[in-house]
Formats: structure tokens, sequence, C-alpha cells
């Protein structure tokens, strides 16, 4: 059993569950709330939210005397080690988060650690956008606490994964654990708090720990409207929705896999564009709104932007491409982006030179030599037939996907050429600032 003293600020969804939980651990836990309603509750053993098994939960724990609430921040803090911040974060009518109670209740926090000894740990489960807890709770912290972060008091985020209405069993059995922290102590501190907490233990850094909680939320979120328009596609078609998801769910190797989950270039070829484009229409065609697949081309067209932008900005005119039909392994320059990032590039007057292994021009026939030729029909005079011609010609090289020829880039080029990478290849640090990764 855990013997921590913790106070837990909010008892809101999150907070209520936190607490009886980790008293329930066999912690000292003190609950923290302005609202007088909620923190009676606690103390009179009742839930102060409805929550299957909660009211059981608080009951047993306060009558164990492990659990009880107050309003009385110092206090809570001064009684305490660790303190975890379950303060709500709710959107701003722009869409930014209202921080001012998460703040708040920094100063009250950060004002009781002034008459405390250093090596208080603050956790942060509350969802903040990533770089909060660097640029706004730790200055707030510091300032109406007068101790530096590190030295004084340590800092962590504990994202929170649980679902309302099975709050009790996510919390013991969460999808990860994931901590945040930059300071060894917090780190270890959280992972002693786990112990009895099943799951995967996931440590990194405060901001990645802010930002796993948003791609993972966009992603649920995703998958609901994406799942719905495919709904209604069937239905409208008058297919079995369920018949086509059950299928589509049963492939877990491309579809519920960490397939197509690697930020890179945009996506092109001979069926993904293609297939998108016609699905959008059956939509059309069926009267029916399909604002997810609908923008999942636009998405993939600014993705080529995106790149064409940092092209221009590094501000090197003779640029060699590795690798531009639309993925490693294959001739296939059909919608390759690599094929329009070149286009674009020659339009605004760069000085280019191409290298794939697998394009041999006279060997091309039918759609594929259509498109690439109607893309660049100068093309031949771009293409050299080796890396090292490629590197001799190039201020810049831009890697356009992962092939093992390309992984050794770092130690061969000069030391006045610089590298844009599409495809993460692995030698990264060896060039540090001459190194750009098109999104990492
Ligand atoms: N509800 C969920 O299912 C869920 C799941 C994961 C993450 N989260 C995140 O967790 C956070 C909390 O969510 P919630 O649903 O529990 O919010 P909530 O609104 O239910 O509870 C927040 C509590 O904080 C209290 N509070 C406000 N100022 C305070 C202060 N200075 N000191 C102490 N307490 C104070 C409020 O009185 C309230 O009781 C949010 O950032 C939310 O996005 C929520």
């Amino acid at each position: 059993m855990n013997t921590h003293r913790i106070s837990v600020f909010g008892l809101g969804y999150v907070g209520s569950v936190t607490a009886a939980c980790l008293a329930d651990h066999g912690n000292q836990v003190i609950g923290v709330d302005p609202q007088a309603a909620k923190v009676d509750a606690i103390n009179r053993g009742r839930a102060p939210i409805v929550e299957e098994g909660l009211g059981d939960l608080v009951a047993r724990n306060v009558t164990a005397g492990r659990l009880r609430a107050t309003c009385d921040a110092e206090e809570a803090v001064s009684r305490s080690d660790l303190t975890i911040v379950c303060i709500g974060t709710p959107s701003r009518a722009n869409g930014d988060l209202d921080l001012s109670s998460v703040l708040h209740a920094c100063g009250e926090i950060g004002g009781a650690l002034r008459h405390q000894s250093d090596g208080h740990i603050i956790v942060v489960r509350s969802t903040v956008l990533p770089g909060t807890i660097r640029d706004r709770v730790a200055p707030a912290l510091e300032e109406a606490s007068g101790k530096r972060r590190r030295d004084g008091f340590s800092l962590a985020h504990n994202p929170e994964f649980l679902r309302e209405g099975t709050a009790i069993r996510d919390f013991h059995n969460p999808p990860k654990t994931v901590i945040g922290a930059d300071d060894p102590r917090a780190a270890a501190a959280l992972r002693a708090l786990c112990t009895e907490i099943d799951g995967p233990v996931l440590v990194t850094t405060i901001e990645a720990a802010e930002m796993v909680k948003y791609a993972d939320n966009a992603w649920h979120a995703l998958k609901i409207a994406f799942s719905n328009e495919i709904g209604n596609v069937c239905k409208a078609a008058s297919i079995d929705s369920y018949e086509v998801m059950r299928i589509f769910c049963h492939d877990t190797k491309l579809n519920i896999s960490e397939a197509y989950l690697r930020p890179g270039f945009a996506f092109g070829g001979s069926c993904l564009p293609k297939d998108l484009r016609a699905l959008t229409y059956l939509g059309r065609r069926l009267d029916l709104d399909l604002p997810v697949l609908g923008s999942v081309m636009p998405s993939n067209r600014v993705q080529v932007e995106h790149a064409l932008r940092r092209i221009v900005a590094m501000g090197r005119r003779r640029v060699s491409v590795l690798g531009f039909s639309f993925k490693a392994g294959t001739d296939d320059l059909r919608e390759s982006p690599l094929v329009e990032l070149v286009e674009r590039l020659l339009g605004k007057g760069f000085d280019i030179r191409l290298y794939d292994r697998n394009v041999n021009l006279a060997r091309l026939i039918g759609a594929n030599r259509e498109f690439v030729f109607r893309a660049i029909p100068h093309i031949a005079s771009l293409m050299v037939n080796n890396v090292e011609a490629a590197l001799e010609h190039a201020e810049l090289v831009v890697v356009g996907y992962d092939e093992p020829e390309f992984r050794s880039i770092a130690r061969r080029i000069r030391s006045d050429q610089f590298v844009l990478d599409m495809a993460r290849i692995s030698e990264r640090d060896a060039l540090e600032e001459r190194y750009d990764g098109i999104n990492w």
C-alpha cells in the first residue's frame, strides 16, 4: 500500500474520482474546492457528482480516515507533499482555454508553498494546451511561492483519460498512464503513485504529455465523425454500415494499427486521391454533406504548400530531390505529391535535380508516363543516375521518402549543404541546424 500525503484541487468529475481512488490505494488525501457543497458532500461520505461506484468509494475512505475535503487551500497544501490539479479548463468563445481557475489555484498553491520547505510536487491533471505548464503554470507558481521551479518545487503533467460513467474502472485500468516530467523527482513520485494502476506507463516531456491528450481526443473525435460519414453514405446507398465497419475494423494491419500514423509529407499515388474523389462524388450524388471526407484532399494540398514554403524559406536555389515517385519501392509517379512539389519549384525558378532508383523514364508506360511528362515535360534533363550526382548538384537535399540508400545522407553531404527530410531518415542529429524535418 502507498502512503503518500496528497492534496487534490478541484472536486469535479476528474478530481473527486482521483481523490477517492488514490485514498482507496492507501494514500492520505485532502480534496480542495471553493464550492462548499462539494466539500460537505465528501466530508459526509457522499459523492459530489454522479458517477457509478463513487459514493461507496468516498464513504469507505472517509470512514477509514484517508479522505476528507476542505475549502482551505493553504491547509491542504501544507498537509501534503504532492498536489494534483484537477480544475476545469473550459473553452473561451474563441476556442482558447479559460485558465483563470487553474491560475487562481496556482496562486493559492504557491502562496502556501512560501511557508513550506522545498520539494513539493505539483501535478497538473487538467487538460491544458501544449506549453501552458511551462509558460503559465510554472511562472504563476514561482511568483506566488517565491521559489524556483525544480529547486523549490517540482512540476509534472499527468493527463487524464477517464470517461464519465466508467470513470472508476478507467482510473484503475486506463489505456495508458502518461507522465510528463522534466524533473526526475516528479517522475519518480508519479510512478510510485501509479503502482496500483494497470496498463503501460509512458514517461515523456511535459509538452509532449500536454499534446498527447489533444492528439488522442482529436483522433477519437475524427474516428466518430469518419464512421458517421461512412454510415451516412452506407444508409443512403442501402448498405449495412455495421457490416462495412465490422469488416473495416477486422483489418488490424492497415486500418486499426500504427500504419499511416507517422507525420510526414502528403499522400499520393493511383488509389487514395482517386478513391477519395469518387467517394465524395458519391456523397454529392446522394445529397449528403461529407465535411470530414471532403476536407482530406484540401488538407493534403496544404501539406504540399507547407513543404514548398519550407524550401523557399531555406533560401537555397540548387535543390536535389531524392525519391520522387509517390512512395518508396515503386516507379508509380501518378499523383505523386513530390512530382507536384518539383513542378511548383521549377515554376519558381529553382535549379532541380531528381534521383529515384525505381524510375526509369524509358520504361515508363501508359498513364504513369503521361502523368509525369504532362507535369514536367523536360524531366529527362533533370534526372541523375545516382545519389552522388544528386549531392554534387545540391545546396539543399530534399529526402522524399525513407529508402535505405538515403539513410546515410547525413554522413555524405558537404558542410555547406542542407537537408529537408520528409520521411524522418535516421541520422537527423548529425546535421544539427543544417537539418530540417517537415513536421518534427
Ligand atoms: N470530465 C472528464 O471526463 C474529463 C476527462 C479527462 C480530462 N478532463 C479534464 O480535467 C479537468 C477537470 O475536468 P472536470 O470535468 O473534473 O471539471 P469540473 O468542472 O467537473 O470540476 C472542476 C472543479 O474545480 C473546482 N475549482 C475551481 N477553482 C478552483 C480552485 N481555485 N481550487 C480548487 N478547485 C477549484 C470547481 O469548483 C469544480 O468543482 C479539465 O481540464 C478537463 O478538460 C475531464
